[in-house]
């Protein structure tokens, strides 16, 4: 088969398995075989740059950060919704519509109002053009690099029946679970947690980075149909029947009615409903079905008349606070926990809401015994609002958390310590247990030594039955003990598919034995680094250690990481970059926001202590001794490189694809963003090209086309 035959083929099917995978939780391959057609086309498409697609399954991970979001037009306007508050507003709305459509019965639909935020996907031909938020509802951000992260929306639609122009419109949202992961995560990092998912979810579309939208666990639901040429679509079935094909999520549960009883019936039958749902809904909303009808209802100017939000109130309860527990994070971080008298709010009984860390409680102020007033932050997690203080205790002291565990961590009762920056107090005991699943999956992971089929679960499996307790514990397993080794049934993201419990197997247990002597032997030292889950030493750090270190055992009384561990003001440091260049050796350090002294200070003392000692006996005794791969003591600066400290802005067509000319710019110290800005020194512009070349214009940024490039590089 031709190669662009074949990279058409792998996309589509690629983007099909997505769907099966993460839509509707049957997959009909394996990771492992998803992981071997990705690779193939991720292969196909480096060879053959010309066919560079920016809506190709590869580029779901996002690309290169933007300066600033491009404003865009709405094709149509994208109003807002009238608010419904009581049972008389919906009977007000129902006579509205039959006052204006006349005595027939009118066909409604009722449907889940999800707490997320707006967005417009535009299609041309089958395939995704860009998609905007709704901002004041005439222009809004063109965030079409951070949507492509998002596996809920199709990035090409089936092409033979995709008509030219068709606007979907719908709420991109944060899944119950993924929102509650993410901010126990934030919670481990010592930053600020988000207050509910849909915060959660406008502050990761907001990041100029796709590369960190796609780590955020988005989806998306479509509601709305905006701009349509060549669809034929003349009611909410219609249009419902055309986002299925095209495999769009769709807004479910569905109420059919025509009666105001039936209206009032499905608001209060969503109300139950709506708490079994994997992510947060504050309302319903009805809509005429018929979109003649709609026509004749028309629009205020701010909202359309043949729909409404019937808006369900947030609930408050009451309770008591008996205890607070510690829980110990899979990293070591102390994470304090309310227990509570148990009460029903929203849909389910809570006698738990976690208090995120030591500073949460003191800002709000709660003390054991205190009535607390408690809500589901987006309908979802609970979470305490405040203290009633009339009802407080008069003999209530504050609550301090190091000083109630005597500083010793609840699990293994080593050492806790709050290091300066972060609001999380930690248990530093490398071998503590209540850590050791985290240890081991963050060992495994792609980014660390990638061992293959080694995930949470199996890692759970590994710790419960004694088999590992300690990453380097797996190096001395067998393909019998793997292979026995009894899996929990698999659950599917939705959790309404459950399979059957599975035996590890012998297939599997060799495919990891295999990784584990390519990591014993071959991984270089960043790689094991970044492995050994140091707090605070992240994928770059790592690097920048390796660059200076010649092997794993170097690091151990390392003289450059003590001098760095032993700087005093890091911030001043950084701001003044002085003292840096006149310390003998810490001027070949590239000191920046990846290695700073936290990290050095959290290395050293690992190496030197108990845990850290027994690792490196270890792995004498395996004899595993990671080589660097990038040993370069003296950094190689790109300060001379021709390009060096400039951003460019590529568009238009070019002699070659537009990453091409990236790699070339990027390769002489140059920088590539997306949009045009102030910062932006240069566009380089191919024929074309029109809204960045009128915006450098405006701006006065310099224009370049390719001879301007190469004279500049000083190729001429
Ligand atoms: S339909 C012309 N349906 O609520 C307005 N909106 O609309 C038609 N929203 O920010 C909107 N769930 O993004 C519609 N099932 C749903 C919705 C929904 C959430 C959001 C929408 C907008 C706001 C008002």
């Amino acid at each position: 088969m031709l190669f662009e035959n074949r990279i058409a083929q792998l996309r589509e099917d690629l983007e099909r398995h997505n769907r099966l995978y993460y839509q509707e939780a049957t997959p009909e391959i394996s990771d492992l075989e998803y992981d071997k057609l990705f690779r193939e086309l991720e292969d196909l498409e480096k060879a053959h740059p010309n066919l560079y697609d920016p809506n190709s399954p590869t580029q779901r991970v996002g690309g290169a950060p933007l300066d600033a979001f491009e404003q865009r037009e709405h094709l149509l306007p994208m109003l807002s919704i009238d608010d419904l508050f009581a049972k008389e507003e919906v009977a007000d709305f129902h006579k509205r519509l039959h006052k204006s459509l006349g005595e027939a019965p009118i066909p409604l639909t009722v449907e889940p109002k999800i707490d997320g935020v707006a967005c417009s996907l535009v299609y041309r031909n089958g395939s995704l053009d860009y998609a905007v938020t709704r901002g004041d509802g005439t222009r809004g951000d063109d965030i079409t690099a951070n949507v492509r992260t998002i596996r809920a929306v199709p990035l090409m639609l089936p092409k033979d029946k995709a008509p030219a122009l068709l606007e979907v419109r719908g709420e991109i949202f944060m899944p119950s679970q993924g929102f509650a992961k993410l901010n126990e995560q934030r919670d481990e990092e010592g930053l600020a947690t988000f207050a509910n998912p849909r915060n959660a979810t406008a502050g990761s579309l907001k990041s100029l980075d796709s590369k960190k939208v796609a780590e955020r666990p988005l989806s998306f639901i479509a509601h709305g149909l905006g701009a349509n040429e060549g669809a034929d679509l003349n009611s909410e079935e219609d249009f419902r029947a055309l986002l299925k094909e095209f495999d769009f999520p769709l807004n479910l549960p569905l109420w059919h009615v025509d009666s105001l009883d039936a209206l009032l019936d499905a608001i209060r039958e969503l109300d139950t409903a709506r708490h079994e749902l994997a992510y947060g809904t504050d309302g319903a909303v009805v809509k005429v079905v018929d979109f003649a009808q709609r026509e004749t209802l028309g629009f205020t100017s701010r909202a359309p008349r043949w729909a409404a939000a019937f808006k369900y109130p947030p609930e408050q309860k009451e309770t008591l606070l008996k205890e607070i527990t510690i829980q110990v994070g899979r990293t070591g971080v102390l994470t304090p926990v309310a227990e509570l008298a148990p009460v029903f709010v929203s849909g389910t009984t809570v006698s738990r809401a976690t208090l995120h860390n030591q500073e949460e409680i003191e800002r709000k102020d709660i003390r054991l015994g205190d009535t607390v007033v408690i809500e589901k932050a987006g309908e979802i997690i609970p979470s305490i609002v405040k203290v009633v203080s009339d009802k407080r205790k008069p003999d209530s002291t504050a609550y301090h958390l190091p000083t109630v565990l005597n500083r010793q961590c609840p699990s293994c009762h080593g050492p806790i310590e709050q290091q300066p920056g972060f609001v999380a107090w930690r248990c530093v005991n490398f071998a503590c247990p209540a850590q050791a699943v985290t240890r081991i999956t963050h060992f495994a992971q792609r980014k660390g030594l990638d061992l293959d089929g080694l995930g949470d679960s199996v890692s759970i499996k590994l710790v419960e039955t004694g088999l590992a307790s300690s990453p380097l514990e797996l190096f001395t397993l067998t393909v019998d003990d793997l292979a026995n080794l009894m899996l929990d049934p698999a659950k599917s993201s939705d959790g309404l598919t459950v399979s059957k419990e599975r035996r590890f197997g012998e297939k599997r247990a060799e495919t990891l034995l295999a990784s584990l002597k390519r990591a014993k032997e071959e991984m270089p030292l960043h790689r094991w680094l970044f492995a050994m889950g140091i707090s605070q030493v992240g994928e770059s750090g790592a690097r920048e250690l390796a660059r200076l270190h010649e092997k794993l055992t170097d690091l151990a009384g390392s003289e450059i990481i003590s001098d760095l561990a032993d700087l005093p003001d890091f911030e001043e440091l950084l701001k003044s970059k002085r003292k840096k260049e006149n310390h003998p050796r810490l001027k070949q350090f590239q000191i920046d926001d990846n290695l700073g002294p936290v990290a050095a200070q959290n290395i050293r003392s690992f190496f030197s202590s108990e845990a850290g000692q027994t690792v490196l006996q270890r792995l004498d005794e395996l004899g595993i001794n990671p080589k660097s791969d990038n040993f370069a003591p003296d950094p190689s600066t790109t300060e001379d490189l021709p390009l060096a400290g400039k951003t460019f802005v590529v568009t238009g067509s070019l002699s070659a694809p537009r990453p091409e000319f990236k790699k070339i710019i990027e390769s002489h110290g140059g920088k590539v963003s997306g949009s045009i800005s102030a910062k932006t020194d240069y566009l380089l512009a191919g024929e074309g090209g029109g809204s960045k070349r009128t915006k450098a214009e405006s701006l006065q940024v310099p224009i370049l086309n390719e001879e301007d490039l190469q004279e500049l590089l000083g190729e001429a």
